[in-house]
């Protein structure tokens, strides 16, 4: 066993919106998609994570925004852990101490920005070379959408059959675009199914073939769009991707309905606000909430639109973000 020579270190990642959506694994131990999918970072929905190894302890801990955690989150924690440790040569166990910007659980994906700061502090600590291909390989372990969450600004996954080869890329900096992402807060309650009950659900409705068939066609129509900061034809393909997703959740055997009735309402009022002359354009996560992707320059209007509905809790205003970096221990909070 080496012994690692940093012990402790602060990570912040972003979460991020996917705009071609993960869903599906082809091997869901080692959480490979089917296909690429195409993202931004979040700016104002991050998380901030400390990884401090501990020779004195005997099993990892885990605090979430102050609340120990044991279950579920912990053992998904543990065995990222000992992924980074087995790569280490390190036995020693960990604290992992986490704050989140945002609500989890609420379709707002905590899960990415959570394993990429996990990941980038944790390798960090055990004194792992920095290499943001690995590490965004590393962090697809954990949690798929976070292999996004590492890059900076807007990113690519590849889908690949080695594990080493289905990491996440940067396509453009943030600076690339001022797209703006406003989430529409509907709930704050927990989600049912988590989005990996989703995944492995996903290949079994009937359209999940015919979906595979042509989304490398949409993939790269979008890649083409981003480019060329084209909102008027990037917004209708991320709309029908998002339906898209929500129609093969709908369709998997045993079915998943995400949605309550303030989505949909949302879903007909972007509508309703484009024909007023307003380019917004809507996306969905595995959950309720819904985001409005517009332009900088009808942010403000766009913002003014949800805060005055009695349906939207909160509304959280994204800027395109750099990806997961370490950090001074201090910004851990
Ligand atoms: C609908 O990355 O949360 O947000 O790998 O099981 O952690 P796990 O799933 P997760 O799935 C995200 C699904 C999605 C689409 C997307 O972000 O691409």
């Amino acid at each position: 066993m080496s012994e690692p020579t940093h012990l402790a270190a602060t990570a912040s990642a972003p979460s991020n919106i996917a705009f071609l959506k993960y869903w599906g694994n082809v091997n869901e131990g080692l959480r490979l998609p089917y296909n690429p999918s195409l993202s931004m970072n979040l700016d104002a929905a991050t998380t901030t994570t400390t990884v401090r190894f501990d020779p004195g302890l005997n099993v990892d801990s885990l605090s979430i925004d102050d609340e120990a955690r044991r279950g579920a989150a912990l053992t998904r924690v543990g065995q990222h852990l000992d992924h980074i440790r087995a790569r280490a040569d390190i036995s020693h166990r960990a604290h992992v101490r986490s704050h989140n910007t945002f609500p989890m659980g609420t379709g707002i994906a905590s899960s990415a920005s959570a394993f990429a700061a996990l990941t980038v502090a944790a390798t960090a600590a055990a004194g792992l070379p920095l290499d943001e291909k690995v590490q965004s390989a590393i962090a697809r372990r954990g949690s798929g959408s976070a292999a996004r969450s590492v890059p900076d600004g807007f990113v690519a996954w590849r889908a690949a059959a080695r594990s080493e080869d289905s990491f996440a890329e940067s396509i453009h900096p943030p600076d690339h675009w001022d797209l703006r992402d406003l989430v529409a807060v509907v709930s704050h309650a927990h989600k049912e199914v988590g989005s990996g009950g989703g995944h492995a659900l996903a290949a079994a409705s009937p359209f999940f073939a015919a979906r595979q068939r042509h989304l490398l066609g949409r993939y790269l129509a979008m890649r083409d769009a981003l480019a060329a900061r084209d909102l008027a034809a990037l917004g209708p393909l991320i709309e029908a991707e998002a339906l898209e997703l929500h129609a093969i959740a709908m369709t998997s055997r045993p079915p998943v309905l995400y949605w309550d009735g303030a989505t949909v309402a949302l879903l007909n009022a972007t509508r309703r606000w484009r024909d007023e002359g307003l380019a917004v354009y809507f996306t969905l996560d595995a959950g309720p909430n819904v985001h409005l992707l517009c332009e900088a320059h009808d942010a403000d209007d766009l913002e003014r639109a949800l805060q005055a509905r009695g349906d939207v809790e909160r509304v959280l205003h994204n800027r395109p973000a750099y990806g997961a970096r370490l950090v001074a221990p201090s910004a851990a909070a």
